[in-house]
């Protein structure tokens, strides 16, 4: 954590507070830019300080004031999370959104079977998304408003033959979002489900066969829209929503002979 602090708003600036989590590269980065370009103090979090800092000096020195700060944390350290949301939380003044955004594909292949790899992709898509909501869901239901978005994915909509346990895991996360929102829609909280398709990020980077490609700016700007009209799920781009609408409907014995 660095020792800048920020300065109190007043009610001529009332910035609204967000953590992001995983925010060090590609869309989460983007989504923090977006954050506080449109008013939010962000504390950036992201597991390799060197990349936070980096982000958030950007961010600082592009508005000419301290608008965010960077925190170091490995998603997979779920005992660090209530400490960690207590100190963000003192350094901004509070909290009106919470980005969860880590995330990981290890590569494998059609024949191959590591569970050390299916655990980490567990791990840090689904188990760290649960210790920061877990932490942050009673604050935001005592609060009675507060905005929750889980940066999913397309993948998580059907059991792909690809990579099981990413698809698994992102496919466990809306899921789990989907509850959240429904435990928490009844007192003022909004919980948003993110699905991007393909974004061009270092996740995507050694990827063939993409297509509808979009930047991660483009995906930050579509989640901002989301976030501003309290939205509950969206793709990104959104044709996505269509072509799995499809998807989800083909017979699994037709499915399980495609490489999609
Ligand atoms: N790119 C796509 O096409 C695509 C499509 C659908 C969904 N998504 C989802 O979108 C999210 C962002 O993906 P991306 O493409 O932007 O990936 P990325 O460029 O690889 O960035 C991943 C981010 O997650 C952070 N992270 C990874 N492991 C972490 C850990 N153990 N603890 C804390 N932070 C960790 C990284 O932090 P460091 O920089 O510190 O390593 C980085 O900031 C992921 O959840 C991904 O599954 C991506």
């Amino acid at each position: 954590m660095t020792n800048e602090r920020f300065e109190a708003p007043t009610p001529l600036h009332p910035f609204k507070k967000a953590i992001v989590i995983g925010a060090g590269r590609g869309i989460g980065e983007a989504i923090a830019r977006k954050l506080t370009r449109e008013g939010y103090l962000v504390g950036v979090v992201s597991q390799n300080f060197d990349n936070a800092k980096k982000v958030s000096n950007q961010i600082n020195t592009d508005a000419g004031e301290i608008l965010s700060l960077a925190y170091t944390h490995d998603v997979k350290n779920f005992d660090e999370v209530d400490g960690l949301l207590k100190q963000v939380m003192d350094d901004l003044g509070g909290l009106d959104l919470l980005v969860y955004n880590a995330g990981i594909l290890l590569p494998t292949t059609l024949t191959t079977y590591q569970f050390e790899n299916d655990r980490t992709m567990m791990e840090v898509n689904v188990t760290g998304a649960m210790a920061w909501i877990n932490a942050v869901a009673p604050i935001f239901q005592d609060l009675k408003r507060g905005q929750i978005v889980g940066i999913s994915s397309v993948a998580g909509d059907r059991g792909r033959v690809k990579n099981p346990a990413y698809t698994a895991s992102k496919g466990a996360f809306s899921t789990y979002l989907e509850a959240i929102r429904n435990r928490l829609s009844r007192h003022g909280v909004n919980v948003l489900t993110v699905k991007p398709g393909f974004v061009q990020t270092d996740m995507t980077k050694n990827q063939t066969g993409l297509f509808w490609l979009i930047t991660p700016e483009k995906a930050a700007e579509d989640i901002w829209k989301a976030i501003k009209s309290k939205k509950q799920t969206i793709y990104t781009p959104f044709q996505w929503r269509y072509l799995m609408l499809v998807i989800q409907h083909i017979p699994s014995f037709i499915f399980r002979r495609l490489s999609f």
